[in-house]
Parts: structure tokens; sequence; C-alpha cells
């Protein structure tokens, strides 16, 4: 899908500076370096990306009994997810109602209540306003909980949004319960978090996230495995024979890619299935499983599902496991990769599954990432640099370009 650029000029919100930026990208080649340093651009990223869309932060098994609770940093912001006593999910603002101290000190942990630190304010798990010391009858406790934000839990997955008015999330449930859904995500349990601190700005990880052009020079291990390090032409055929056995273990294989901008007020995603090499069966250094088989399915079609959502967050479905990537950037200059590695909830580590062999290829690739995106940003620094032309294997960065241009020139509502 292509974007109408006639939406720049009708936004006023936008500083000259930035509408030419906006305005001067041309089609087809990489954003300037501007777009990869300018402090302007990262805010506004900020309010127009990342404080409008939802976010999948972390699966539910993370958080298995009442009260308990992790923090997560997104967007400049710190989130408390916790558990109520009720079972239900809540994502609070770590701010305090009086004068905004951190009420939540520790990353991860079980507790009943936050105690603000400073005038000891008290918040139950589920952000109401217990208590508040020595403030006059008659204060309004009930107006004063934390703030929260919009939550939804779909096939396991925890997904928030900071927008006042959410976006549309309905296609985006349908999508997910379509993909990781029949692959049991919700009986999924999280075997393996990492988390890669890149020097670069997240754009850069995120653009390297979504083309394979780099795969063959960069990831040899990856390449032996997944057919997408070639041409989409020359993989159809591959791609057609796994179809059929997909389709013959029973599995949903419905094409499906509402990728919108926010100005139709739904949120993006989109997924495709594609094939691995004969034979292989996961994503694993010998392409035999690591893990018992997840979802309904008796077998392997020698496929692996690619699921992008909202424009942050990345998952990959394969049957005996699956991997989420969530990009967080942390400046202008920095930014996370986390990496989240699901396996059925009742497999045993040791028994069932070893860490080693279950996180080995996605490890090794996030390192070689790293490695790669910190080198194009040490380049993209530079006076000199001019975007290149987008080769046909990086139609999914022009995409994203394309798209990530349209949200910036989107006003918020
Ligand atoms: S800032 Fe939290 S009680 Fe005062
Ligand atoms: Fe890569």
């Amino acid at each position: 899908m292509m974007f109408d650029k006639e939406y720049v000029a009708a936004d006023e919100g936008l500083s000259a500076r930035v509408r030419d930026l906006i305005d001067c990208y041309q089609t087809g080649k990489g954003l300037s370096g501007d777009f990869y340093r300018n402090p302007e651009i990262y805010q506004l990223e900020l309010d127009r990306l990342f404080r409008r869309h939802w976010h999948c932060v972390a699966h539910e098994s993370l958080l298995p009994n009442a009260n308990d609770f992790e923090l997560f940093k997104m967007a400049g912001e710190t989130v408390i997810i916790s558990r109520d006593e009720t079972g239900q999910i809540h994502a609070m603002l770590n701010l305090c109602r009086h004068k905004g101290a951190e009420v939540c000190t520790e990353l991860r942990g079980n507790a009943r209540s936050f105690t603000c630190p400073y005038h000891a304010w008290s918040y139950g798990s589920d952000g109401a306003l217990k208590t508040a010391r020595l403030m006059p009858a008659g204060f309004d406790r009930a107006g004063h909980g934390l703030h929260k934000l919009a939550v939804r839990v779909v096939e396991g997955l925890i997904f928030i949004s900071f927008a006042k008015k959410p976006l549309n999330f309905n296609e985006a449930e349908a999508l997910v319960r379509g993909t990781c859904g029949q692959y049991g995500w919700t009986d999924a349990k999280v075997a393996h978090r990492e988390t890669y601190a890149i020097d670069a700005n997240w754009k850069l990880a995120i653009e390297n996230y979504v083309e394979c052009y780099h795969c063959g020079p960069a990831h040899p291990e990856y390449s032996e495995l997944h057919v997408l390090e070639q041409p989409l032409e020359e993989i159809d055929a591959l791609n057609d024979a796994m179809k059929l056995r997909t389709l013959a273990l029973g599995v949903d294989v419905t094409e499906c890619s509402p990728w919108e901008t926010s100005a139709q007020g739904r949120e993006a995603i989109r997924s495709y299935r594609y094939a691995l090499y004969d034979g292989i069966k996961t994503g694993s250094k010998d392409g035999m499983p690591v893990a018992p088989l997840m979802g309904k399915f008796a077998g392997y079609d020698g496929g692996v599902t690619s699921l992008h959502f909202g424009g942050m967050t990345y998952m990959a479905v394969y049957p005996d496991h699956g991997v989420i990537y969530r990009f967080v950037p942390t400046g202008v200059n920095a930014c996370e990769m986390e990496l989240i590695w699901l396996v059925n909830k009742t497999a045993v580590e040791g028994v069932d599954y070893e860490l080693d062999r279950l996180t080995w290829l996605w490890r090794l690739t996030s390192e070689q990432d790293k490695k790669i995106i910190e080198h194009t940003a040490r380049g993209v620094a530079s006076h000199y640099y001019t975007p290149g032309p987008i080769a046909p294997m990086e139609a999914q960065t022009q995409r994203y370009i394309s798209w990530y241009l349209a949200e910036l020139a989107h006003p918020c509502p």
C-alpha cells in the first residue's frame, strides 16, 4: 500500500523543518539522516507512534499469581503491569497522584499495595488509592487512583495503549487469535527473555528486522533454515509446497494483512506464513524440534508465521515455540530489542526442552543484527550520509517507511 502525501500540508502541528523533511522524502529511497538523529523528530515519534499505537508488553504467564507485578519502560514512561486480587490484568503509570513520585520501586515482584516512598499514599494492585495520610475529611480518594492505560489480553499476550482513545483493536485481535491462537499461545509460558541494548535509533533496528535482503550476508545460520533469505519469486514454489502441508494439518493460513495507518482508526497488523527449507521442522540449529508441539496440530508443516503488530512488536510462530520481538526506544540514538521465547506451559526445562537449543537461532541472529545495526548507525551519523535506493528485497522497508511517515504527519485527535 502506498500512502498519499497530501496529508502533510494539512497538519499545522508540524514545524516547518519537520514538514520539509517529510515532504522531501523520495519514495524508493531510505530516510534522510535527520530522521535518525533529530530530537524534534524523536519527540514527535513518541507522541504519534508510541503513545498512539498498541504495544505487546508481555505474556501473562509472567504474572501467574494475584498481586504479581512487573515494570515496563516505554516511550519515556514507566508502566506497572499487575494482576489484581480477582485475576484481572491492569496497566498503570508509575507516578503518584500526589506529587508524581514513582510509587513502585522494584522491577518485579508481588505486592498487595504500592506505597509511595514520599508521603506514603498507598494504592492497591488494581491502582485504586486505598489510603492518603492526613488528608482532610472528604478528600476524593476515588478520583486519585493511578492513571490507567487501556489493556487487552489476547491469547495470553498483554497489549497496552497510552492513547486516550485507543485505535480499534478488533482486526488485530482476530489476527492474533488466528495465528498465535491456533498455536496455543494462551497455554504458553515464557521460557526465556533477553534484552539487547543497541546504540542506534530505533528505526534502524526495525528497518533491519522487516527486510531479509541482509539475511544472506549477515545471517548464514538463519539462511540455511528459512527461505526468506531468497527473492520472493524464487521461493514461490517452496511456499506453495508448504501451504499444501499446512492445509493437510488443518492449520488456517488465510492471508490477512490489514496494515493500516491510524488515520483509518484501526491498529496496524499483518501476518504471513513462509516456508523453511525441505526437511526443516523449526527454527533450530539442526532444524529438528526444540520443544513439544504447541496448539492442536499433529505435526510440522515446515513453516513459520511472521506477525507484524502496531509498528513496534513482531512475532515468529513456529509449531513448537514462539518468539516475541519488542522494540523500545530509549533515546534518539539508543533502543532496546527484547526477545521473549514461549513454549507450551506444561513443558519442563531440562526434560522437554533445553534453553540453549531453544534460544540458539534467535540469540545468534540478534547478536548479528545488533552489530550490523550499530555499524549502520555510525555510518548514518556521518555528515556525508545520503539515503540510497531501496532494493526489491526490501519492499517491507518501503512499506514501513511510508507507514511511519503517514503516522508522523497525522495529528493525534
Ligand atoms: S508524592 Fe506520593 S505521596 Fe506524595
Ligand atoms: Fe537480521
